[in-house]
């Protein structure tokens, strides 16, 4: 297969995490025979300060024309630090996803057996939890109208929703159901407001369309306390945009560390994938930045192509990583390993035809042959 795949590296660790994954897909490219080719662009506080704009029509265009996008991290405490800069490094992402019309972001969340322990919550609670998160991601209050009163004393930011939005979101939502456990928690807050309701009438009547998957629905408060009281009795949970992204970061926790969660964010023509956490500025440069939501970004990318045995491959290198802790100092305080240290990691196992080169006591970071 052939694809073109537009590099969108962004801020801070965002280029030493995308360029694991790029090693990564290069090393499945070599070893199933595809030709993946990278286009760089810009995006973010750094496209801002190229060329005034968080996402250049450059980038944008690029994003039109390729096949996927792979997208590293975005953001800079210039701007965090300063919440009323008109231009910001995130409206660049946004009106990304909203030009690509990437209205599902998929968020799977499951604990590594190695490192139950990794997380601060109970290893008996976290073990075997097993879900998705369903987010959709180009409606709700992230895209409402904003409104600021001249005295700049009354804000609001209107959260609306059609039933057309919820729909689609909720039938990839139950699809991927089906492929599971056959259980969808939708999670909303219908006791207080109104797109709650209208999210339950139109999620209700999706539901009739897949009789075999199992409907429930939980109140947002409820759901940020049950997944982390009991995550294992979630399968496939579907929610709006701003919950989805709250109780995606929560959901982190269980696996003991945000540097492992990949995502994909799907429309009907267009894809991109990147790892769900920030740009981490403090890390910048130190080689210190967790490449594995990178890398398993890239993997969800291959299956999206349907290329499942490749993408097996590569979360079975990821495993083999976390198995012979070859990992970043979020995962082990003491580990010798850095950001392309663990991506050398990963792009050999994929190379390596003979599993027995990486026993443990032969694992020879730093002497990738494709770097
Ligand atoms: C995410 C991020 C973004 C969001 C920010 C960077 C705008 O937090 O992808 O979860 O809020 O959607
Ligand atoms: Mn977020």
């Amino acid at each position: 297969m052939n694809l073109k795949i537009a590099a969108l590296a962004g801020d801070g660790i965002g280029p030493e995490v995308i360029l694991q994954a790029k090693k990564a897909l290069h090393a499945i490219g070599l070893v199933f025979d595809h030709e993946f080719v990278f286009e760089d662009a810009f995006v973010g506080a750094i496209a801002i300060e190229k060329t005034g704009n968080p996402l250049p029509e450059q980038t944008l265009n690029l994003c039109l024309n390729t096949d996927a996008v792979l997208f590293g991290a975005i953001g800079d405490p210039k701007y965090d630090n300063n919440p009323d800069a008109k231009v910001r490094p995130e409206q660049g992402l946004l009106k990304l996803r909203k030009s690509l019309g990437l209205f599902a972001n998929i968020r799977p969340i499951k604990p590594y057996a190695s490192l139950l322990n990794s997380s601060p919550l109970k290893k008996e609670i976290i073990q075997g939890a097993d879900f998705i998160i369903f987010r959709e991601l180009t409606g709700g209050v992230y895209f409402g109208e904003k409104k600021l009163n001249e005295a700049g004393t009354i804000a609001s930011d209107l959260c609306e929703y059609s039933e057309e939005e919820i729909t689609r979101v909720s039938h990839l939502a139950f699809k991927s159901a089906q492929n599971r456990r056959k259980k969808l928690t939708m999670v909303d807050k219908a006791n207080v407001l109104e797109t709650s309701r209208l999210w339950r009438r139109v999620v209700k009547k999706v539901s009739e369309n897949y009789s075999d998957v199992a409907l429930d629905f939980l109140f947002v408060d409820n759901a940020a306390m049950q997944i982390i009281l009991n995550p294992r009795q979630f399968d496939v949970l579907l929610t709006e945009n701003l919950f989805g992204d709250i109780l995606s970061d929560e959901a982190s926790v269980i696996t003991g560390s945000i540097g492992l969660l990949a995502s994909a964010s799907l429309g009907k023509t267009n894809a991109l994938f990147e790892p769900i956490h920030g740009s981490y500025p403090q890390a910048t440069g130190k080689n210190i930045a967790n490449p594995i939501a990178s890398i398993l970004s890239a993997a969800m990318l291959l299956e999206y192509f349907g290329l499942n045995k490749e993408a097996k491959k590569v979360y079975e290198a990821v495993e083999k990583a976390i198995e012979y802790n070859v990992v970043t100092e979020d995962l082990n305080t003491d580990s010798k390993f850095g950001t392309n240290e663990v991506g050398d990691f990963v792009a050999n196992f994929i190379l390596s035809k003979d599993d027995l080169y990486f026993k443990i006591d032969n694992i020879k970071i730093g002497q990738s042959t494709i770097v």
